[in-house]
């Protein structure tokens, strides 16, 4: 191991999303597992929930090396930071944060505990700032998206799908139009499949620009960590490498921790979840009472928000599935008006027999519970990879951004779920849920089998991801030689 100014410095440096948050930490703790020194920099916002909600800091108080600092993202306390206001995070990042990060940087404030300079940057490649002020620092950058291959891909070229005339859309009738200036996706991709921010008319849409933008800058850092596994996704990773060579898929990286904690003998505790709500357990309790494989089990993750006639399309749905259902209803997930608050009572009723609600859930130990048999997800990527790790089919509901790309991918190619995109209605989602509960189920046990078993391979000694960490950690290794010369 290397000793004093020998050992790389990382600063890590997250998109503030739970997702995010919580797939960069593992790759924090793998890190840290390995010898180096890290600075975990999350927002101050997302850094005082995970501390009120989680085990966070005894987590990573087993490293002597490691720390967390944290940072402004520039808006006002009660700002949701959520739906579709999550996107204002990219204004307030670069008028207040990216001048923050650089004069954290300059001055100190971000040097390791034992007080060496930062050596290596991994941000999140949306926020694009970081590899401006790293460039302007003389500081290597390395870029993470958090998001699946594909859906990265998919926003690529977005450019170049508007030069080919294929976007704007023409209506609500042209979203089953095949899009054919993504490499590798022209067969499947539809319109209704392209990231949430392709849904405008208006071409120079920020929200459009940014995302554009970013992705192409992506790689233009020193290389580009994917949250995803070779075997999962080899095709469209080839087409990446075309653009930027070094690629580290490191995924499923909550897999990939699990083992590496099991062959040090180390502790799981570490895995406890970390949650920026509060975690209620009591839904596990309920799952012991539940046959084998008899529950769906519904969440949209931490930033989808729903109309109050979509939850309530949902819950009919459900309840007249007659199916057993755990479901996430997290305290901001509906957008609801006063007076608008009464549930009726036959819903109530139904799932007073049938049906159990949370806050929020422990998802990991959900999935892998033995009464759960379906997932009914928003195709959130961690939530994805989490699915097919354990090898539960999904069907899949997705919200915006990539995981219109995501639900596709995971219905068309991979032939995991069933996809519900842009349906909300309780009939089908009646139909749907009793097809993956019951008669469907065996389709999809075949091909959730078989991935989860080659995810389980990817992180064991000698698989892709296994290989592309020793990779990642001789190469952050090289530039601390580089910097310390
Ligand atoms: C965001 C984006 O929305 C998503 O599209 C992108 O792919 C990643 O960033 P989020 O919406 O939070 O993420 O979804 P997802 O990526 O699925 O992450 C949710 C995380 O929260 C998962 O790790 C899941 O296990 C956890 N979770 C969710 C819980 O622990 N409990 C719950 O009750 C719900």
């Amino acid at each position: 191991m290397e000793q004093g100014s020998q050992v790389p410095h990382v600063i890590i440096f997250p998109l503030p999303a739970l997702g995010p948050v919580n797939s960069t930490l593992k790759l924090a703790e793998l890190l840290s597992l390995a010898g180096l020194n890290i600075t975990f920099l999350n927002t101050d916002f997302n850094h005082d929930r995970l501390v009120l909600h989680s085990n966070i800091l005894d987590r990573f108080a087993s490293f002597p090396g490691f720390q967390f600092k944290t940072i402004s993202d520039g808006l006002p306390a009660d700002h949701p930071r959520a739906g579709d206001r999550f996107m204002e995070l990219f204004d307030s990042f670069k008028l207040v944060t990216k001048p923050l990060f650089r004069e954290m940087l300059s001055s100190g404030q971000l040097n390791s505990v034992t007080g060496e300079s930062v050596t290596c940057i991994i941000a999140d490649g949306i926020l694009s700032f970081p590899i401006d002020v790293g460039h302007e620092l003389g500081i290597p950058v390395i870029s993470i998206r958090t998001i699946s291959a594909c859906s990265f891909w998919a926003f690529f070229p977005i450019q170049d799908i508007i030069e080919a005339g294929e976007l704007p859309s023409r209506g609500h009738e042209d979203m089953d139009r095949l899009i054919t200036s993504v490499p590798g996706m022209e067969t499947f991709l539809r319109l209704r499949d392209l990231p949430s921010i392709c849904r405008t008319n208006n071409l120079e849409d920020p929200n459009l620009r940014h995302s554009a933008y970013a992705n192409r800058q992506s790689v233009q850092a020193h290389g580009l960590i994917l949250n995803t596994f070779e075997d999962l996704e080899g095709p469209i990773l080839s087409h990446i490498r075309s653009q930027c060579p070094k690629v580290y898929t490191l995924g499923p990286l909550h897999t990939f921790l699990k083992f590496r904690l099991e062959s040090k003998n180390a502790s799981l505790q570490s895995l406890a979840p970390n949650s920026i709500y509060k975690v209620d357990k009591s839904c596990i309790e309920w799952l012991n009472a539940q046959p084998l494989k008899s529950v769906i089990y519904i969440s949209f993750g931490s930033i989808t928000i729903l109309t109050r006639d979509e939850l309530m399309e949902f819950w009919y749905g459900l309840v007249n599935s007659k199916k057993r259902f755990l479901w996430v209803i997290r305290p901001d997930l509906v957008a609801q008006k006063d007076g608008e608050g009464k549930i009726p009572m036959e819903l109530l009723e139904g799932t007073k027999d049938m049906g159990y609600i949370v806050g929020w859930a422990p998802q990991e130990e959900v999935l892998a519970h033995q009464a759960v048999g379906g997932f009914l997800t928003h195709s959130g990527w961690n939530s994805t990879l989490e699915s097919i790790v354990i090898g539960v089919p999904m069907i899949c509901w997705s919200y915006f951004y990539d995981q219109q790309v995501n639900s596709r991918f995971v219905s068309e190619v991979w032939k995991l779920e069933m996809d519900m995109k842009d349906v909300c209605d309780r009939v089908i989602i009646e139909k749907m849920v009793n097809d993956l509960m019951g008669e469907k189920r065996e389709v999809f046990m075949k091909s959730t089998v078989e991935m989860a078993r080659l995810a389980s391979e990817s992180v064991s000694e000698g698989g892709s991801s296994y290989c592309n960490l020793n990779h990642l950690i001789e190469d952050i290794r090289l530039m601390n030689v580089a910097a310390v010369k």
